[in-house]
């Protein structure tokens, strides 16, 4: 069995989460907004931010997935659109991670054609040693370093999510 070693605990998770949405009402005061989850990554994450956060909310839901296993290209294919309008709104994309940033750019490009007032990215994670597309998160819970994580929504080939903190495996 594959050994797990905490890397951030429930409790500081917990923290920065309560920072994060203080930071968004403030900077979204008296405003709605659509949060925007990458599926299935970002559930928990998407959860645990919007409990904290008092203003309207609407929620979107978008699956993507990559190509990044069997070629180099890292080609990233939407397997889920969004299903209400988002045009005119204030976008809040929900991702749990940004590694090369390929999913982000792609995502961005494709939902700035739907015109929303605005968009902007809150990544729980950041690589950002592993950064090939330009693409920056305008909130981030943790920078880490170059480190295959799991737990809080992230999978090891679709297992694990359901860590309620943040750890690495084991070598
Ligand atoms: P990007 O397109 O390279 O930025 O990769 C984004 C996606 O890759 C994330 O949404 C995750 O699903 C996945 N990913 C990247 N790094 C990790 C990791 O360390 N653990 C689990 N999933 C990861
Ligand atoms: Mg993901």
């Amino acid at each position: 069995m594959k050994k797990i070693k905490v890397l951030i605990s429930e409790e500081k998770i917990n923290n920065r989460l309560d920072e994060l949405a203080n930071q968004i009402m403030d900077e979204y005061k008296g405003k709605d907004i659509v949060f925007l989850c990458i599926l299935k990554g970002s559930i928990f994450f998407t959860v645990e931010l919007t409990k904290r956060i008092k203003n309207n909310i609407q929620f979107e839901f978008v699956e993507v997935s990559s190509y990044e296993n069997n070629e180099s290209t890292g080609k990233v294919k939407l397997n889920k659109d969004i299903t209400q309008s988002i045009e005119g709104k204030e976008v809040i994309i929900i991702e749990d991670i940004v590694d090369t940033g390929r999913t982000l750019a792609f995502l961005k490009e494709l939902l700035l054609e739907k015109k929303p007032a605005s968009l902007k990215i809150c990544s729980l994670l950041d690589k950002p040693s592993r950064r090939i597309a330009n693409v920056k998160a305008d909130y981030v819970g943790f920078a880490i370093e170059d480190k295959f994580v799991v737990g809080y929504g992230l999978d090891d080939e679709q297992n694990l999510r359901n860590l309620n903190y943040i750890g690495y495996i084991e070598e």
